[in-house]
């Protein structure tokens, strides 16, 4: 069947070093800001992934020239305000949900109406999350049931706003900083915790962005319409790809792995602290500042005495996009692992909560769910014998790379559909799974 892999071997021990493919919340955000940045940027490693090349075909539809480089790409940020658009545009935001919600903030105020539609994992997220704060600011939106298609029409008029973000989504408090970039005056917004590239990124260009930090909170404050200049930057790599091998060379006897060059901001690092909560052997080491961010190596090694964890549910929003292999990791451990309200995880690619308890049944582990919390019954001698079969899965990547890590530590004969799905966050994921001995075919 063509899009489906093989895997009925698990891997051979192995000592690597190896590099992942490059941040893409980063590489997003550094798209967008440099579009309305004054002048030309220079974006090196950006990641080339789908998600990101669908953020490079929106920019230029709103009139953003782009050039790809050797080994970056230049961006010809037109300013705030700068925009010029045809009529009757068509952005096309793919898989990305990241790309679609922030694209609305960034086009705010574009006082002519522009169409996003998105693939058809995308058509089934919930957008009234951005529609309700736009809608504060005075941007018009007509969407029905608060899905994809959207049509919004923005205003050169807006209202700064004051908001209360919460459910912790770093695509929310995107739309709304980039919106209030847009407004004049100030937009406050309070927010519960996520990942804070933009903030940061903005307070590297030097923008007017105030962050208080309280215990829960984040309170934003951001003046609108001062413009900044273009920018350089060199996009590290992806905690939230590192975490596949992560996984991987802890559930594979005898092995170890150094991961190069990572941002390790510390909303995004949750996995590195649930896992080591659960003992596993894992160092951060050359760790340094880039530009308000934070980058260094991972070193992993394979760890037998896992064991479970009742998670701090505060660790939450920083380790979103990693549950997957944490529950894999849990599955793994000696003990009972709780997580708790994880609502949040079933408004991804695909509904990842479902398909997480779903997954773990079909392997044998015992999984009792009640509403968002899952408890799951760890067995370290797990070593599986029977023929599996991954499909229906939204092609949602992190579900297809879950499954790989899983094949190739576990057991068993598989079949996983939708290869492809790698090609929105991580195309070369089975390039390197292969350079590190796993057989795939
Ligand atoms: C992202 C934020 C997270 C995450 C997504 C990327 C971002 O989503 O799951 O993969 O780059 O802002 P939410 O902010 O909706 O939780």
């Amino acid at each position: 069947m063509k899009n489906q892999i093989k895997i009925n071997q698990t891997i051979k021990s192995f000592k690597k070093t190896i590099y992942v493919s490059s941040d893409k919340s980063l590489s997003i955000r550094c798209v967008l800001l440099s579009s309305i940045a004054v002048g030309k940027s220079k974006i090196f490693n950006l990641l080339q992934s789908e998600d990101v090349m669908n953020a490079i075909s929106a920019v230029k539809k709103i009139g953003v020239k782009v050039k790809k480089k050797k080994n970056h790409f230049e961006i010809y940020g037109v300013g705030i305000n700068g925009f010029k658009i045809k009529k009757n545009t068509i952005i096309n935001a793919g898989n990305s949900g990241t790309l679609a919600r922030c694209f609305l903030g960034l086009c705010s105020s574009i006082n002519k109406e522009i169409k996003v539609v998105g693939d058809r994992s995308l058509s089934k997220r919930d957008f009234l999350r951005v529609i309700k704060p736009l809608n504060l600011f005075g941007v018009n939106i007509n969407s029905k049931n608060g899905l994809l298609p959207i049509k919004f029409k923005g205003s050169n008029l807006l209202r700064p706003i004051n908001f209360f973000e919460n459910k912790g989504s770093a695509q929310i408090k995107t739309c709304i900083i980039l919106s209030a970039i847009n407004t004049k005056g100030i937009t406050k917004l309070r927010s519960i915790k996520s990942r804070n590239h933009t903030e940061l990124l903005l307070k590297y260009l030097n923008y007017p962005i105030k962050v208080k930090k309280t215990k829960r909170f984040d309170l934003i404050q951001i003046e609108g319409r001062k413009q900044f200049n273009a920018f350089k930057y060199i996009i590290p790599g992806d905690i939230s790809s590192a975490s596949f091998f992560i996984t991987l060379t802890l559930l594979s006897k005898n092995s170890e792995m150094i991961i190069k060059n990572i941002n390790l901001n510390p909303s995004r690092i949750g996995i590195i602290k649930i896992l080591k909560k659960m003992n596993a052997n894992i160092r951060i080491i050359n760790k340094r500042k880039y530009n308000c961010e934070y980058v260094g190596d991972i070193h992993v090694k394979n760890t037998s005495n896992l064991k479970s964890i009742n998670c701090p549910e505060k660790l939450n929003t920083s380790a979103i996009d990693e549950f997957l292999l944490i529950f894999l990791i849990a599955a793994k451990s000696n003990g009972v692992s709780l997580f708790k309200n994880l609502n949040e995880l079933n408004k991804k690619e695909s509904p990842r909560l479902n398909i997480a308890v779903n997954f773990l049944r079909m392997i044998g582990i015992k999984v009792v769910r009640k509403k968002d919390n899952i408890k799951i019954f760890g067995n370290s001698s797990l070593n599986l014998k029977k023929d599996y079969h991954i499909k229906n899965f939204d092609k949602d990547h992190r579900v297809f790379m879950m499954s790989v890590i899983a094949a190739l530590t576990l057991g068993g004969n598989w079949k996983i559909d939708d290869r492809e799905s790698i090609k929105t966050s991580f195309p070369k994921f089975i390039e390197i799974t292969k350079s590190l001995g796993g057989k795939i075919n």
